[in-house]
């Protein structure tokens, strides 16, 4: 046995003692989670965003595609046919490929992975017993399934357009043939489909929902992490929407290079405001709202703007501390060594008696989940909460967050768009001075956990 199989065979040892397969008794034990529906009822648009929060909020996650493993491995799939239930040969290739996502998955989990998410089908009640067998009584994994459940044609349909029609498997095929192909696909898995089971599968947790959001069904949760994932699912929503982001405009501390403070707008952080309003009017948002922090600085910039406007501590910028109302050439010579250790991991740094960049997220994380809520938002806050709201619309890392350059008098427009979110920036015409401190050199040496879980193989 190499060292690495002996690692992994350790790992296994110690979750094997975390719990009983049927009921893992560890609360920290990872988990997977497993997508369930007919195809294009919406499954790798969770799959990603899901994944893209539980990354956010420090839960190390990954999704496993069996699309992408089937691509990967074969360049066979031509029409529909190849998922005829009669296509044996087809069929090897395509169990082929969902254990190559399991045994990735599970790998993935085992190196310090906390939730993988297999995104596949998983349309039947043996594939899902078979999930049962590996994740938790093989490697005591919690397992967890969610159900997209859709019986409105118009979804379905809109589903195709958007991200069907133009998948690696439709190249170069017109639209309205790889249309009727992909619904006679649907059609070979709607013969053996069975849906989640509350009689027959009445001990697996799992959540089922119908329609897009229109009602949920959500049985035996087990532990915390899978209540957010309920949580966060019961809050999300697909309807159009914007979201505009901005900085307040420049103050009177920006023009002197001191961080922190509660100063108030300098002339042309007054004139900023004044073009983020008519920035506002010819954009002709329907119902905007505008939420602002605490904050002179940013209810000042909002001041202009003609829509219901909402003030949230949460969104009052990261505290720094002893270093409050300091420059950053002050704070160097002042406190050398804090000044070096934030350089090392700014993600993780925390002021004295102030915050953290991972603090920050978890301040913003209602912010998150009632912006998911609404419609079409202007948020005006400050440069570090701004970063920490541009990583989640964007899946940045942790190491990145800190160092995302959001610049004063900028509007971020975030649309979201079939698997995530189009980003446009939009300048406005008033000058302002650079906030941006860049990563220094040093700091690309260092690799975050998220990094080196990268390093995990796929399905080469
Ligand atoms: C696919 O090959 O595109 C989907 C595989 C599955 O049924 O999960």
């Amino acid at each position: 046995m190499n060292e690495k199989s002996s690692d992994l065979e350790k790992r296994r040892a110690r979750l094997r003692r975390w719990g009983t397969a049927s009921c893992p008794s560890v609360v920290k034990a990872p988990t997977v989670i497993a997508m369930v529906g007919l195809p294009a009822r919406g499954k790798t648009y969770i799959s990603k965003k899901l994944t893209r929060y539980l990354n956010w909020i420090g839960i190390r996650t990954k999704v496993f595609n069996v699309g992408d493993y089937r691509r990967a491995a074969t360049d066979r799939y031509k029409t529909h046919d190849f998922f005829r239930p009669d296509n044996k040969e087809a069929q090897e290739i395509r169990h082929k490929c969902a254990s190559m996502a399991v045994d990735d998955a599970s790998k993935f989990l085992l190196n310090g992975g906390e939730v993988a998410v297999v995104d596949a089908t998983n349309t039947t009640r043996e594939r899902r017993k078979l999930l049962v067998t590996v994740f938790t009584e093989q490697h005591s994994f919690k397992l967890f399934f969610i159900e997209s459940i859709c019986d409105d044609p118009s979804i379905i349909e809109a589903n195709i357009l958007e991200v069907k029609v133009c998948s690696p498997d439709y190249m170069g095929v017109d639209k309205n043939e790889a249309m009727h192909d992909f619904l006679q696909r649907i059609e070979h898995y709607r013969r053996a489909y069975e849906s989640l089971d509350i009689v027959n599968e009445k001990d697996m947790s799992f959540i089922q929902i119908f329609n897009q959001g229109e009602r949920y069904l959500v049985n035996k949760l087990a532990g915390h992490l899978q209540s957010r994932v309920v949580y966060y699912l019961m809050n999300i929503h697909v309807l159009p929407r914007t979201i505009y982001l901005t900085r307040h405009g420049e103050s009177t501390m920006n023009l002197e290079g001191r961080i922190g403070g509660d100063s108030k707008l300098s002339a042309r952080g007054d004139q900023y405001a004044k073009e983020l309003a008519k920035f506002v009017e010819d954009e002709h948002i329907e119902n905007l709202k505008v939420w602002t922090s605490e904050m002179n600085r940013t209810i000042e910039t909002a001041k202009y703007i003609d829509a219901p406007k909402e003030f949230w501590k949460a969104l009052n910028e990261i505290d720094a501390g002893i270093c409050e109302g300091m420059t950053y050439e002050a704070i160097q010579e002042k406190y050398p060594e804090e000044f070096a250790r934030r350089d090392q991991d700014k993600f993780h740094y925390r002021y004295p008696s102030g915050e953290s960049y991972q603090d920050l997220v978890a301040r913003l994380e209602p912010v998150i989940l009632e912006l998911e809520r609404q419609e079409n938002v202007m948020v005006i806050c400050h440069q570090a909460v701004a970063r920490c709201l541009l990583a989640y619309f964007q899946d940045k890392t942790s190491v990145d967050l800190p160092y995302l350059k959001v610049p004063l008098h900028t509007v971020i427009k975030l649309t979201p768009v079939a698997y995530g979110c189009r980003v446009e920036f939009f300048h406005l015409k008033a000058e302002a001075v650079n906030t941006h401190r860049e990563k220094p050199k040093n700091v690309d040496r260092m690799r975050s956990m998220d990094e080196a879980l990268e390093t995990v193989p796929n399905h080469e």
